[in-house]
């Protein structure tokens, strides 16, 4: 979060001469650490965090006295890494529909960063990598350490343990060690509790840092900003004036070639309790005192704790099959042909809370559906019809707010106007704000803030183990039902299954539509 530490300050001290472009605008260098990335070979490293080590580069975020270590299982030379990241990165760069398009590279960022890169041959699983890893650190140019667990869930806890009996996370003569853990943490309450506890084993929970990457949008971050820097929004967005709160997550995407790993884990799984919880808590959350870590993580905290947990009744899954947008997801490489996985889920979640009580929130998420779309749709009670009696009007429609997150970063709110004539009636029309209208857009892939945040020490964006426990034991009883729920079909290119709709029509309510009328949406 952009705020400063005490930590920024020092290092801007010993910062000396990152040849890249201009600062970042009231921002500091992190302090000088040793990235190490477990899983350097991995997707994640090249399509976010060579990008994102990029683009902080360029802004001058990072310290001179950075290394960057890549360990992966395979011998190679760092000399082979450094040429397979500078053309993954080229080819991110120069694809229009990549997050990471840039009209120009700013080759002396792109160099900075190569220039720091170490490909580190080892096992994630045996002692003998962890040992040289320790003398390796030992000759590092900074006594400051993040650990990057970029790797699949199979291996966070061998690495964190061997780490942890090495004594690498022990932090001493006031350098930091820290941990970032990538999503999924955890497959239920009890493997979440479980990972917590290996962690908390080795590590203080400040040292810990659980990454969601959709608090690393800036769409996502701007929801408090929104919320909290107008006058407008606060007095109404509570229990008395707002209907109902829609969250939606759709894709038009399948399952991209992760179909082994879709079949583990499901929609469900996969979104709701991380991400769309995370859209839920900064919505819901009361007011923090500051922008602290604890405090915004408190408050977050305690609308996770006000959750009722979900049943069978508040949820529908649903599977794709064949449709306009392409063949089934039983057709899809690596799926079962009789899987019975989910590519959609939906829930109706209740906070109770003074605030919220009796306010539904909706969610959403699905592969395969008519639009991309991720957005946070508050939809206010309807107001008394009494003066419109004796007009032509029939009905009026309640205001909605909209959050915009994906693809279109923005605002846009619904509401009643009349039309021009000389008879009374009223028209919904929508008044739109689009960042790019206003702002510079930055190829941003959503990891520097994080990133940077963490080599400042600032956790405000990342999960606490209460929280992450406290959302899983929410779904729990969903994740292992008594008997199996449900999963509905519905055809890929589609709004969703029928029985999503029913979930609202059976509250008098309907979904906002995925696609939308409105062109500038
Ligand atoms: C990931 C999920 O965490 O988030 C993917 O595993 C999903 O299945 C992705 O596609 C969505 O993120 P974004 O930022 O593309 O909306």
């Amino acid at each position: 979060m952009p705020k400063e530490s005490n930590e920024a300050n020092q290092s801007n001290q010993s910062n000396q001469t990152n040849p890249a472009s201009a600062t970042c605008a009231g921002k500091h260098p992190a302090p000088p650490c040793t990235l190490v990335i477990f899983g350097a070979g991995g997707d994640l490293t090249k399509r976010l965090l060579m990008p994102s080590l990029y683009n902080l580069s360029a802004d001058k975020l990072l310290d001179d006295g950075m290394e960057i270590i890549g360990v992966n299982h395979g011998e190679r030379e760092t000399s082979d890494w450094r040429d397979e990241l500078t053309q993954s990165l080229r080819t991110f760069a120069a694809d229009k529909a990549a997050t990471f398009h840039t009209s120009q590279l700013n080759e002396d960022a792109w160099n900075w960063v190569v220039g720091r890169l170490e490909y580190f041959p080892g096992e994630f699983e045996e002692d003998e990598t962890f040992a040289r890893l320790k003398a390796r650190l030992a000759k590092a140019k900074s006594g400051n350490v993040v650990f990057y667990l970029a790797v699949g869930a199979r291996f966070f806890q061998p690495i964190i343990e061997h780490l942890g009996a090495a004594g690498m996370l022990e932090e001493k003569d006031g350098n930091f060690r820290r941990l970032v853990i990538e999503k999924p943490f955890g497959s239920d309450l009890a493997s979440a509790q479980e990972l917590n506890r290996c962690i908390l084993k080795y590590a203080d929970e400040s040292q810990a840092y659980r990454i969601d990457h959709f608090l690393g949008k800036d769409t996502v971050q701007s929801i408090l900003a929104v919320r909290f820097a107008n006058a407008m929004f606060e007095p109404v967005w509570r229990r008395e004036y707002i209907d109902n709160v829609q969250i939606t997550a759709a894709e038009t995407i399948g399952v991209e070639g992760r179909g082994k790993f879709y079949e583990q884990t499901g929609a469900f799984r996969d979104m709701l309790p991380n991400h769309l919880f995370q859209l839920l808590g900064m919505v819901a959350m009361e007011p923090p005192n500051s922008f602290d870590a604890e405090s915004v993580r408190d408050r977050k905290a305690e609308v996770f704790d006000a959750i009722r947990p979900l049943t069978a009744n508040d949820v529908v899954l649903g599977q794709y099959e064949a449709g306009p947008a392409g063949p089934g997801y039983k057709d899809e490489p690596g799926v079962a042909k009789d899987s019975r996985t989910e590519t959609y889920a939906a829930a109706r979640v209740y906070v109770e809370n003074w605030r919220w009580a009796g306010v539904p929130f909706y969610l959403r998420t699905g592969k395969r559906l008519t639009e991309r779309r991720t957005e946070i749709s508050v939809q206010m009670k309807a107001v008394p019809f009494l003066l419109f009696r004796d007009t032509p009007v029939d009905a009026l429609t309640p205001n909605v707010f909209t959050l915009r997150i994906d693809p279109a970063h923005g605002t846009s709110f619904d509401f009643n106007v009349k039309v021009p004539g000389p008879v009374m009636q009223i028209g919904k029309v929508r008044s739109a704000f689009n960042y790019a209208d206003f702002f510079a857009e930055r190829a941003n892939v959503g990891y520097e803030t994080l990133l940077y945040d963490c080599m400042l020490g600032d956790a405000t964006l990342f999960q606490r183990a209460d929280s992450i426990e406290t959302a899983w034991a929410a779904v729990d009883h969903v994740l292992h039902p008594d008997s199996p729920l449900p999963v509905r079909g519905y055809a890929a290119g589609s709004a969703g299954p029928a029985e999503a709709d029913q979930l609202l029509a059976d509250d008098g309510r309907t979904w906002r539509a995925l696609t939308d009328p409105h062109k500038k949406d």
